[in-house]
């Protein structure tokens, strides 16, 4: 009873999804951008002590998904069960995302959610017959209008997004009458301005809906994979509105009030910007028919390329994450999507820029920084962090520095600009080593007075802390590093407790680490890597 005073939960939730994947082929390191995403925010909201739910899973009816069982012999069920098996499933501990949940749009809790909601719907009136005639593009599995196509050789018309060509598609189906909700939705991105984000993706769904809607068709009788419409046994649901109804009946829409109570409306819709217009348009107008609150933020992320190109599988341009995590690991590989690329903006990956930013940010900056920590505490003080002395002022400008760095981040994650966060962080391991070359605790170790040693660990205390809170910080984008680090400060034999239980906010404290915390150097945090393989 979430409502009920004096019961109401102290515990913020934060409910993040990414889109749900086609099982038409294997993962591209395309649809582990949002993924991976997701997870830092997820993460990151978990290590702010709120009530995360992450969601991921699959999409697996429709027509696409279909022809890909067909062109491999095998029935759509088959197909989709061996695509999640042996790859939506798997690629999730390759990227090391920490999902919650998995829903498969294929399992009952969803199917019937699915009938029970457009039952609903159609009982309220804003469902009718009729006959769409369109061209329509089956790898979006959508009907396209004649404006948006583009010409291709010898006067085919192509879908704009894929650049092959499109059907033209004559059924009779059953339609959402999703014109009627134009005004609503406009009233809804006036009102609530961060409800499609960022601004420019904000700026064409308004545009886009002020063109006026038309409405949805919304099953399929040519064929029968997908959701049976409960009211006509001839028509499925169209795969879109049956998918989009994910993220609600994995919150227990229908059949678990409470939770769904406490985690709905969603915190925020990842999505690619090729999806942007379902997510902001058509989901929110379905919500609105069934009385059921929107969510409060989808936000379109850019387009990954390679080289400058389109992934694509006909090309072979199309990159597994595998093939990057098993070279350069998995925390290498987040940080480098994250941190590189302006979240909302398109991308280029390509193997010298990753192989560059693994030098540079990684084993020269934050792995160097830490081992240098390590040994020089180890050679100086037998691996025991010392007592710091008073702090001097470049101790003072580290620990405001901190301060500032979580406070960036933090803001930088409540509006979804990750890539700010990261390199917040980032900068200050900058700052830290900066910190190392100005005061050169190596010279000053030179010194073997009182005074020279009170120095000395003044330093190394004020690195080792730094790092502390680089481990806290670092542990949503780079968990295994950041839990390597965690090890070799010694932080939870210094009784802080284990990694995971650490909060960002007190990554902004100074002076957690307690001087006796036993420091070992390990290995590498991130390692050469030898170019040939
Ligand atoms: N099944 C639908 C989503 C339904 S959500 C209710 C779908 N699936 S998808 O597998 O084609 O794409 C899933 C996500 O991967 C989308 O957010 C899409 O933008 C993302 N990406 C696929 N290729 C991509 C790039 N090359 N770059 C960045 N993201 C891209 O759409």
């Amino acid at each position: 009873m979430p409502n009920q005073p004096g019961r109401v939960s102290a515990v913020t939730t934060f409910y993040v999804t990414t889109p749900i994947y086609y099982v038409t082929a294997p993962p591209s390191i395309g649809n582990a951008y949002t993924t991976v995403a997701a997870d830092v925010l997820a993460r990151w909201h978990r290590q702010r002590g709120e009530d995360v739910l992450f969601l991921t899973g699959t999409d697996e009816h429709g027509q696409k998904v279909l022809e890909a069982a067909a062109e491999h012999g095998v029935s759509a069920q088959e197909w989709a069960d061996r695509l999640v098996q042996q790859e939506w499933r798997p690629v999730l501990a390759v990227v090391d995302a920490s999902n919650d949940d998995f829903i498969r749009t294929t399992e009952s809790r969803h199917t019937k959610r699915v009938q029970e909601f457009w039952q609903d719907v159609y009982d309220a009136g804003d469902v009718y017959e009729g006959i769409y005639e369109g061209p329509y593009c089956i790898a979006c599995e959508e009907f396209k209008l004649p404006g948006e196509l583009i010409d291709g050789e010898g006067g085919a018309k192509l879908c704009p997004i894929h650049e092959r060509p499109v059907e033209i598609l004559s059924e009779t189906n059953y339609f959402f009458a999703l014109s009627k909700y134009a005004d609503r939705l406009l009233a809804l991105y006036e009102s609530e301005p961060t409800f499609v984000q960022p601004e420019s993706a904000r700026n064409e769904v308004i545009s886009f809906v002020k063109q006026g809607l038309q409405d949805l068709s919304i099953s399929r009788s040519s064929f029968d994979w997908g959701v049976p419409v409960p009211w006509d046994d001839k028509h499925v649901f169209y795969v879109w509105i049956d998918a989009l109804l994910n993220y609600i009946t994995a919150a227990g829409y229908g059949t678990d009030p409470d939770t769904f109570a406490r985690v709905w409306p969603a915190d925020v819709h990842l999505v690619g910007k090729d999806i942007l217009r379902f997510h902001a348009v058509i989901w929110p107008a379905m919500l609105m028919a069934a009385g059921v609150e929107v969510p409060r933020r989808v936000f379109a992320h850019g387009w990954l390329q390679v080289g400058g190109q389109k992934m694509s599988k006909s090309k072979a341009t199309a990159i597994h994450p595998s093939e990057i995590v098993d070279h350069f690991g998995s925390d290498a590989y987040r940080y480098y999507f994250m941190k590189t690329i302006g979240f909302g903006s398109d991308g280029s990956f390509s193997w010298e820029h990753l192989s560059a930013i693994y030098a540079s940010d990684l084993a020269n900056g934050l792995g160097n920084l830490a081992s240098r920590v390590t040994a020089m505490v180890g050679r100086y003080f037998d691996g025991v962090l010392p007592e710091p002395g008073e702090a001097g002022t470049a101790e003072q400008a580290l620990a405001e520095a901190l301060a500032r760095t979580v406070a960036v981040a933090n803001e930088a994650i409540d509006r979804v600009a990750i890539h700010e966060a990261v390199t917040a962080v980032t900068d200050f391991v900058g700052a830290v080593n900066g910190y190392l070359a100005d005061e050169e605790p190596w010279q000053v170790a030179k010194d073997t007075s009182a005074t020279g040693r009170r120095r000395l660990g003044t330093i190394l205390y004020a690195a080792a802390e730094s790092l502390r809170a680089i481990a806290v910080l670092h542990a949503a984008v780079m968990p295994r590093t950041a839990a390597s680090l965690w090890d070799s400060l010694g932080a939870e034999g210094a009784g802080l407790g284990s990694l995971v239980d650490q909060r960002i906010a007190d990554a902004a404290r100074w002076g957690v680490l307690s001087a006796g915390a036993v420091l070992t150097k390990g290995a590498a945090l991130f390692p050469r890597l030898d170019d040939a393989s």
